[in-house]
């Protein structure tokens, strides 16, 4: 098994950001990777307010918060992986993307070292193909509010070896979180079911519920923790019609996007993020 103990994050948008967060958290040094310094500063402030509620809350002292930050090594260039013994790419969904990242991170890092993806539907066995070490590419699906979601989806690719699979699972318990290991169908186990689900649930709003009503009788009939309308509007309705695309392809019919999501895309109501989604903001 690999001891795991440099990390590096490759993207800092909210998940990116929420996963540094929580390794360095943990008590890592882990270094974060984006393409500007716009970037890499707007991920530094997120994390600093993130923390800042913490120490509100007196989960964290002022101190630790400091020591947090001081763990978080930004940086503009790949070469950053050339000593990590686990990489982790959070950068936007497209398969083209990650495939042309994980061919040059095969080039710059160590041959040790772990070559993981935060994608929550892109098959791993493609982007796993892009390298020569596809038996140490494995998917980490971190969800969404990182720092508050107690699991993680490791991802099994079709030649994800066992050591691999046993380093990410030990590393994923040091960040204090629970691992539970999916096959590499589109979706994987979480994306596939709870888009299923929230789908339905437009549909229902299409019916001529009201998004509170479907919302209060899952979160008061079912004991979710929020209810589906809420939820879409926090992952952002144009993630969810995407994801449910690629779940078309590999599944059919049944992951079509209800029309509703469809034209609230059309008219720029994506959720919390534009201002507006099944409610405002
Ligand atoms: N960052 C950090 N902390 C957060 C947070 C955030 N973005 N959002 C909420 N929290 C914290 C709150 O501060 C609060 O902390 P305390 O208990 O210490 O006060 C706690 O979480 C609970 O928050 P709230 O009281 O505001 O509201 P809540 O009880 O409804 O919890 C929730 C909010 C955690 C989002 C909860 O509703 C929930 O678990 N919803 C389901 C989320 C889910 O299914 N996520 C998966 C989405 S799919 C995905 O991520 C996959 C993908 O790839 C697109």
């Amino acid at each position: 098994m690999i001891k795991i103990s440099r990390v590096v994050v490759l993207g800092t948008g909210t998940m990116g950001s929420g996963i540094i967060q929580v390794i360095a958290q943990s008590g890592y040094r882990v270094k974060m990777q984006d393409i500007s310094d716009y970037l890499l500063s707007r991920a530094q402030q997120r994390i600093e307010k993130s923390l800042s509620k913490l120490v509100e809350k007196k989960k964290i002292s002022v101190e630790e918060k400091d020591n947090i930050l001081s763990r978080i090594v930004p940086g503009t260039s790949l070469d950053v992986v050339s000593d990590a013994d686990l990489i982790i790419e959070a950068v936007p969904e497209q398969l083209d993307l990650k495939v042309g990242i994980f061919g040059e991170l095969d080039k710059l890092a160590p041959k040790h070292a772990i070559l993981a993806s935060n994608t929550s539907s892109l098959p791993i066995t493609a982007i796993a193909a892009a390298t020569k070490r596809p038996q140490q590419v494995i998917g980490m699906h971190f969800m969404n509010p990182v720092p508050v979601m107690r699991g993680v989806e490791l991802i099994r690719g079709r030649v994800t070896s066992q050591e691999t699979i046993d380093s990410a699972v030990e590393f994923t318990c040091s960040i204090n979180k629970i691992p539970v290991v999916a096959q590499d169908y589109a979706g994987f186990i979480t994306s596939r079911v709870l888009n299923a689900y929230l789908n339905e649930a437009a549909y229902t709003v299409m019916d001529g519920n009201t998004p509170k009503d479907v919302d209060d009788a899952m979160v008061y009939c079912t004991n979710m923790p929020q209810g589906p309308c809420a939820l879409m509007d926090l992952v952002g309705i144009d993630v969810i019609v995407y994801v449910l695309g690629i779940l078309e392809n590999e599944f059919g019919p049944k992951f079509k996007a209800a029309p509703l999501l469809r034209q609230m895309m059309r008219a720029g109501h994506l959720g919390r993020k534009s201002g507006r989604g099944f409610y405002e903001y």
